[in-house]
Parts: structure tokens; sequence; C-alpha cells
């Protein structure tokens, strides 16, 4: 019982796993004892130097890897490289995503397309190739990033990103119910604003850092390692009867 939420001998494929979020979850399977794969579209050199950096401080075994999540084949290339290297995928994260703000009246569809290509049709590509690799050890623990923007509607241009985190939403839900028989669990994470490299503009701003902190009843904005306990969790078997549900990781801004 004491090892509930240990992640020891389990391999994790974090994806977006270099980016302002996924990075701190990389860190944190690792030091929770899974050996980790950082996967991310950036090139090669800044993802094996996080790597090496992941595996210094943590002791664990990583491995770096390249993918475009919006292209199938370089999907299969991952899971087949992971399953070379590892032998198994345990815990999928898809901690990528892009916010590309535009007014609803003058939204470029190109704009709109690569919205919905990388943050609903690569949740699915990583999901259905993932998956069909746990399927047959009947284990595995899939974890999305929603936003409580995938179930609130917001202004300031997030048509296309409330859109596809609505998306998320709802794949989330459908394949929890699809994968269920498999024993693989399919869960998300629903932060509010997160600051990072995308984001650190807002806490820079004092008034716009009031205005964000003002929807936050515990009165602050969110760090990368908030999401670390909540994805530990998902990925363990402390949640082994969980599945379907956004965890909100929001200091209280969805409960009214
Ligand atoms: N930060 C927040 O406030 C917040 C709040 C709620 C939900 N979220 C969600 O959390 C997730 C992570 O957000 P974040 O703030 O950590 O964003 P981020 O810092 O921009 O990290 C996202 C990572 O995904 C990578 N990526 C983009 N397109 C990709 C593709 N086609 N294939 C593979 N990787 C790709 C990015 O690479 P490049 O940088 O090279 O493009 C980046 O490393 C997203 O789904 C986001 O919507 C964030």
């Amino acid at each position: 019982m004491s090892n509930l939420f240990r992640l020891d001998g389990k391999v994790a494929l974090v994806i977006g796993g270099a980016g302002g979020i996924g990075s701190a979850l990389s860190l944190g399977m690792a030091q929770y004892g899974a050996k980790v794969v950082v996967a991310d579209v950036l090139g090669m050199d800044a993802l094996n130097a996080f790597a090496a950096e992941v595996a210094a401080k943590t002791g664990a075994e990583t491995m770096a890897h390249q993918v475009d999540v919006t292209n199938e084949e370089n999907m299969a290339v991952l899971v087949k490289d992971v399953l070379a290297r590892f032998g198994v995928i345990d815990i999928l994260i898809n901690a990528f995503g892009l916010n590309m703000k535009r007014p609803a009246l003058e939204y470029p569809m190109a704009d709109w397309e690569k919205m919905f290509a990388v943050n609903v049709k690569g949740v699915m590509i990583a999901c259905k190739h993932v998956a069909n690799a746990m399927k047959e050890r009947k284990q595995g623990s899939i974890i999305n990033l929603s936003s409580v923007r995938g179930i609130r509607g917001y202004g300031g241009g997030n048509s296309a990103y409330c859109g596809t985190k609505g998306a998320v939403e709802m794949i989330t839900k459908t394949l929890a119910i699809e994968l269920a028989p498999f024993n693989i669990r399919v869960n998300a994470l629903g932060p509010a604003l997160i600051i990072t490299q995308g984001t650190i503009h807002i806490q820079q701003n004092p008034q716009l850092a009031e205005k964000y902190k003002a929807l936050i009843p515990m009165g602050r904005l969110g760090l990368p390692e908030d999401l670390v306990g909540p994805a530990v969790y998902l990925a363990s078997d402390a949640a082994a009867f969980h599945t379907g549900q956004t965890l909100f990781i929001d200091g209280g801004a969805t409960a009214s």
C-alpha cells in the first residue's frame, strides 16, 4: 500500500515533454521512479540535452525522440523505437498543444486547421498508436491535457482553443469507455492559467495578472509543478479504478 503512488519500473512517454508543462511532468515521472521518454517537435540537440538533465537530476533512464504528433507515420516510428528500447509503454502523457488566439470574425481557417491538427488530431493519433501498444498487456494510463477552457467559454480570441479542448474532453471520455476492456485508463488534467514561457507575459504585467487571479479563488496563478502530483496519481496504481475524468487543477476556478 505504501508504494501506491510510485512509478518504479514503469515507462512513461511524455509527448510535448520538453514544453512548459511537459518538462515538469517529464521530471515528475522520473522523480517518482519511471523511465521517461521525452518526445517533442523540438530539435534533437535540445531534446537530448533535456533528457540528459532529467536523468542527471533523478537517476532515471531517459530517452529523447523527435515527433510531430500530426503525422501518423512519425508516431508509429516513435512507438516502435520506444518499444525497441524499453519493451513496453505504461504511461502516455499528451502534453503538447497550441493556442493561436484570433478574433472569431476574422479567424483564418489555415490557423483553425492547424489548431485542430495539433490539439485534436494529434491527441487521437497518439492515443491510438500507444493504446495499440498497451492493449495486449491489459495495462496503461493515458493522460491528456485539457483546460478549464474545455468546459467554459472564454473571450479574447479563444474560439479555436476552447473548441479543441472541448474535443479533448470528449475524446478522453469516449476512449475511456472503449479502452476500459483493455484496462487502459484515459483521463485528463484541466489546468487554469499555468505560468510557462508562453504565458509569462501575464505574470509580468501586474494589471493582467490581477485580472487572471481574480478568476481563481486561491488567488494565485498556477505553476507547471502544480500538475505533477495529479499526473503522478493518474499514472499510478492509486488511480486503478479512475477513468474517463478530468481533474481540474485550477485553484477552485471551476468550483462555481
Ligand atoms: N500553460 C497554460 O496556461 C495551460 C493551461 C491549460 C492547458 N494547457 C495545455 O497544456 C498543454 C501544454 O501547454 P504548455 O503551456 O506547456 O505549452 P508549451 O510550453 O508551448 O509546450 C507545448 C509543447 O508541445 C510541443 N508541440 C507543439 N506542436 C507539436 C507537434 N505537432 N508535435 C509534437 N509536439 C508539439 C511544443 O513544441 P514547440 O514549442 O517547438 O512548438 C512544446 O514543446 C497544452 O495542451 C495546453 O493547451 C496549458
